[in-house]
């Protein structure tokens, strides 16, 4: 007999859809399983007042069928000039979910992020008053740090203080990559929640080099060590409320990973929710799947559950090499390998 699951439609808390022919290419692979997706602001420029918010969700669903059902969720990307007024007033016009921290360089296009969180405190006790959730990339930009030690040091250095100031300030912690990290959202209040992407869950630090460079493995926050991998795979088969999905599906044209100075991100989009299963089916938690993938984001961010269901059959496939579509060459995480389940009615 075929094993299947069937689980409420889950939501994308972290995806990078880009713009233009990239966003036409990426957009329907994420609109296939998500109901909803928080969308990440690094454009470039970014997305920093809520106008270039409205007119990018609108880019967003011209670029899907009419009939995809799928909501973007826009986030503010924080500056040293951040406008709390502008924030909050598109907030309360259902125009920005959240708004993102990512300190000044730490990854792709990063340049115009906070320099000092120092500067953004009137906008973080305002975002604190209003219920509006703080998204944060979690590295430390020092280059004199190593760069596996950068999250660990950050949640030292930046996080502990910032949730000391603003107890009541909601957070997710994105990505995150450490048992450092899951150890410090587990002593949290409920206000402090992470995602956690599936290559983290598959990935250790040794598959940026297997047999030589790969550069389709490398994103930001680096994949750390096994015993990190290990302790992320137990955060989010817990069954804990405060973990939930975001896939931080990042796509970069393969003559840009395939360069002398590659970008950072891995292309997970297209097979997300049968990456995750995997994972869940080797732990032995299945059970915990809807979870992690559909109830505990919206419960968090305050939103209702999706009423829809997507069901999963067991039994594999493989994955293709690359993906060629509008366009653009993309490799996609898992290529050329087999995953377990697969979506069978999305
Ligand atoms: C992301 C990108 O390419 O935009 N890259 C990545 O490796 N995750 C940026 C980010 O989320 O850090
Ligand atoms: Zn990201």
């Amino acid at each position: 007999m075929t094993d299947t699951l069937t689980i409420r439609r889950p939501d994308d808390w972290h995806v990078h859809l880009r713009d233009g022919a990239m966003l036409e290419a990426v957009a329907p692979f994420t609109a296939r399983q998500f109901a909803r997706a928080i969308i990440m602001p690094n454009l470039s420029p970014p997305v920093t007042s809520a106008a270039s918010a409205a007119a990018y969700r609108e880019r967003i669903m011209a670029a899907l069928p009419d009939d995809s059902g799928f909501t973007p969720l826009m986030t503010c990307y924080l500056t040293d000039d951040a406008d709390a007024d502008d924030i909050a007033t598109g907030h309360a016009a259902g125009i920005f979910t959240a708004a993102k921290l990512y300190p000044a360089n730490a990854t792709t296009n990063s340049a115009h992020g906070v320099t000092d969180v120092a500067h953004i405190m009137p906008v973080l006790e305002r975002m604190q008053d209003i219920g509006m959730p703080l998204l944060v990339h979690g590295e430390v930009t020092d280059g004199s740090i190593d760069i596996f030690d950068r999250e660990a040091v950050f949640i030292e250095r930046i996080l502990e203080k910032l949730i000391e100031t603003l107890p009541d300030l909601k957070v997710v912690f994105e990505h995150i990559t450490t048992e450092q990290a899951v150890r410090f959202v587990d002593g949290a209040g409920p206000n402090v929640a992470a995602t956690i992407t599936p290559h983290h869950l598959h990935i250790n630090r040794n598959a940026m080099f297997t047999g030589g460079i790969r550069p389709h493995a490398y994103c930001l926050p680096v994949a750390k060590r096994e015993l990190h991998r290990l302790a992320l795979r137990k955060a989010a088969t817990s069954g804990s409320a405060k973990y939930f999905l975001g896939t931080d599906s990042a796509p970069h044209e393969i003559h840009a990973k395939l360069s002398a100075c590659g970008c950072a991100g891995i292309f997970n989009a297209p097979y997300a929710l049968e990456s995750y299963a995997a994972v869940f089916d080797e732990e032995g938690a299945l059970d915990r799947l809807e979870g992690f993938a559909s109830v505990h984001g919206p419960q968090f961010y305050g939103l209702p559950l999706n009423e829809d269901r997507v069901t999963l059959e067991g039994g594999s496939f493989t994955v293709p090499e690359s993906l060629n579509t509008g366009g653009s060459t993309l490799v996609p995480f898992h290529a050329d390998s087999e995953l377990a389940w697969h979506i069978v009615q999305a």
